[in-house]
């Protein structure tokens, strides 16, 4: 089938997530309709190569059509695809749990995660990790703990429960009435907080913060507060991705974790984002010793494969539910812990400790950051932050001021959209450009990557 046909087809009968229809239906609009995957790139019909920023909305961890990752989902599917998990079992589900509970291990000063429960993706993970911390309380003699804390700006997904955790205006506004009511404290963002006293520098707006650490005061007044009533501390630690890749404050998720435990209440860790080494460790949090009681993984956990989830729990939670039979966890969908999905996610979780792609994986964040310097050339970038893959450089209209642009302007999305005509793939958040590349990506290939970005900010934001 043409491309063109694609399309055709395409805007008759779909309807894409997170997309304008003015945007998508416009015929000055040309949508790329991908064929092929190799490595860190992607290829569309006419055959134009792309690279893939932004790891397939953050999913890919080892490039495409790994030879690893392929053989093991074929090697699957000469056994079975798929069967139920409802009163059955299987290996690749057993043996994924036990080595991803091996692999997230290494926070302090609380007990291990020791149970996994498979979903399907990053809202559903959330989903069933709250109702877990809800039920636990309430088979536990604190029925009062249901309310829940997070950070303004938060994302956890699209499902009601995972919205009602969530912070946007935009996205939330016309299902408020269905959400449960859940606490906001500010945003831990250096670069735009109203207590950061310094003055712009061109550096990550952490680095040079003038500041008494407000938010995590704030954050800790907020949960004593809540005391007895708080059910958990609902936090992406580290990056807060789809608020504009936000990055903490070290310390920050220390603090409020602390202060949640504190007031015997649950930390709720999303690392739907962060996981599996995107910001360098396992874990995020771990980078601040900080662990979890029920931490929820997605995305990469099939390595950008298939769509698989995890919402990883203490064996306390875990306990909660025994007893009579109105004690179960009555949640769960008809495509729990797909086979499939087990085994490339068993394949990618092998990979990642294998020493040699951990050097090469080291090597990348630290290329990444040498290069990410070289935006600060350009006097519309206000911010440049990272964490070990994920690289945010916000344009401003302003350095010296951090005066955004006007956001019907959509400069983020026009510079993503003049990247393609560089060879690069990526999606902005605002006008915060994103560039998270597949582990995989040879230096060349990133380079190739920011040279396509800055040609895309110089074409639309001349000096
Ligand atoms: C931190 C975080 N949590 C949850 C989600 C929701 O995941 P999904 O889109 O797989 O439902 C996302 C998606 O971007 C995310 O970034």
């Amino acid at each position: 089938m043409s491309a063109e046909e694609t399309v055709r087809l395409d805007r008759k009968h779909l309807w894409h997530p997170f997309t304008p229809n003015s945007v998508w239906m416009d015929p000055a609009f040309h949508p790329v309709s991908i064929v092929a995957g190799e490595g860190s790139w992607l290829i569309d019909a006419q055959g134009k190569r792309y690279l893939d920023g932004n790891s397939s909305i953050w999913t890919n961890l080892h490039g495409h059509r790994h030879p690893g990752l392929d053989e093991a989902i074929r090697t699957q599917l000469g056994k079975i695809a798929h069967s139920s998990f409802l009163g059955l079992t299987h290996e690749p589900a057993a043996r994924l749990a036990e080595e991803l509970i091996a692999y997230v291990q290494g926070g302090q000063n609380s007990p291990p995660l020791s149970r996994v429960f498979f979903s399907d993706d990053g809202s559903t993970a959330m989903e069933a990790g709250l109702k877990m911390i809800v039920q636990s309380f309430a088979q536990t003699g604190q029925p009062q703990r249901t309310h829940f804390i997070s950070p303004e700006g938060a994302y956890h997904g699209d499902t009601v429960g995972a919205m009602s955790l969530g912070q946007s205006d935009l996205f939330h506004r016309h299902y408020q009435s269905l959400l449960f009511p859940s606490r906001r404290v500010m945003t831990p963002f250096c670069y735009r907080c109203r207590f950061n006293r310094a003055k712009p520098e061109t550096a990550d707006a952490r680095s040079y913060r003038e500041c008494g650490f407000e938010c995590a005061t704030q954050a800790e007044e907020e949960i004593a507060k809540a005391g007895d009533r708080l059910a958990a501390w609902v936090l992406e630690p580290r990056v807060q991705g789809a608020a504009g890749m936000v990055m903490h404050p070290k310390g920050y998720a220390r603090r409020t974790s602390d202060a949640a435990r504190k007031a015997g209440a649950r930390v709720l860790l999303d690392e739907v984002l962060t996981a599996f080494g995107r910001t360098g460790p396992a874990l995020s949090a771990h980078a601040e010793g900080v662990s979890a009681d029920v931490v929820a993984l997605a995305k990469g956990l099939s390595g950008g494969y298939l769509p698989l989830a995890a919402t990883l729990a203490t064996e306390e939670i875990f306990q909660a539910f025994d007893g009579p039979t109105e004690n179960t966890f009555f949640h769960g969908h008809s495509y729990t812990a797909n086979a499939l999905g087990c085994a490339v996610a068993r394949a990618s979780l092998k990979l990642l400790q294998d020493p040699e792609e951990k050097r090469r994986h080291e090597t990348l964040q630290r290329n990444l950051r040498e290069l990410s310097q070289t935006f600060w050339q350009h006097p519309k970038v206000g911010d440049i932050r990272q964490e070990g893959t994920i690289l945010a450089v916000e344009v401003v209209a302003d350095r010296s001021s951090r005066k955004p642009f006007p956001a019907p302007e959509r400069r983020g999305a026009r510079i993503c959209q003049a990247a393609r005509n560089f060879g690069l793939l990526t999606r902005p958040i605002g006008d915060v450009l994103v560039l998270m590349p597949p582990y995989s990506t040879k230096a060349e290939e990133l380079e190739q990557m920011v040279t396509a970005l800055q040609k895309a900010i110089a074409k639309e934001l001349p000096k």
